[in-house]
């Protein structure tokens, strides 16, 4: 996508990753998950800028050879577009260049907009956590796949 591009943040981006998080999630995370995300060294977020907005984000982490995919959101104003797979295929560029075999993550059961983009990211449903979300309390999917 032309004027696009995809960059890692500082904390000067919280205001503008909390402004997407709060439109998409009941349950958002805060100022300070971000800002602690940001600043940990374990973290990496990621944000998709088109021209001088924010159009998404993704928070992802790795444990031993294992990319963790902890936040992924989209403005509902650029949705359909391409971008959370895009966002998602870089992360899996990152896990890969970093030695990862493999990535995981939890879903709401409810989601299935965002089951149905990992599942065309190939993913699969490995498993599930039970009262993982809060508000409204709900079981996840754990979906995972090689990379
Ligand atoms: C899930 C989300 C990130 C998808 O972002 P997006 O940029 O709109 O998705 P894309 O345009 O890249 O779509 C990729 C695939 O996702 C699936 N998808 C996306 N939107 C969908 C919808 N409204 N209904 C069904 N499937 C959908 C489709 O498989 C789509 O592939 P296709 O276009 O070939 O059909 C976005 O809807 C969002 O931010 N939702 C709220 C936050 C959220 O649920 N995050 C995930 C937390 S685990």
């Amino acid at each position: 996508m032309t004027n696009s591009l995809i960059t890692p943040v500082g904390t000067e981006a919280v205001a503008g990753l909390l402004e997407i998080e709060n439109q998409c999630f009941r349950n958002p995370w805060s100022k300070h998950h971000f800002t602690s995300a940001i600043n940990s060294p374990q973290m990496h977020v990621w944000v998709y800028q088109q021209k001088i907005s924010m159009a998404g984000y993704i928070v992802l982490y790795i444990i031993e050879d294992v990319l963790v995919i902890a936040n992924l959101a989209v403005s509902p104003d650029h949705r359909r577009k391409g971008i959370g797979e895009d966002l998602l295929n870089y992360g899996l560029d990152l896990g890969r260049n970093q030695g990862c075999g493999s990535s995981i993550l939890d879903v709401r059961q409810s989601n299935t907009t965002a089951v149905s983009l990992y599942k065309k990211a190939n993913y699969i449903i490995i498993g599930n956590n039970k009262g993982y979300y809060k508000n409204p309390y709900e079981d996840s999917y754990v979906m995972g796949r090689k990379i």
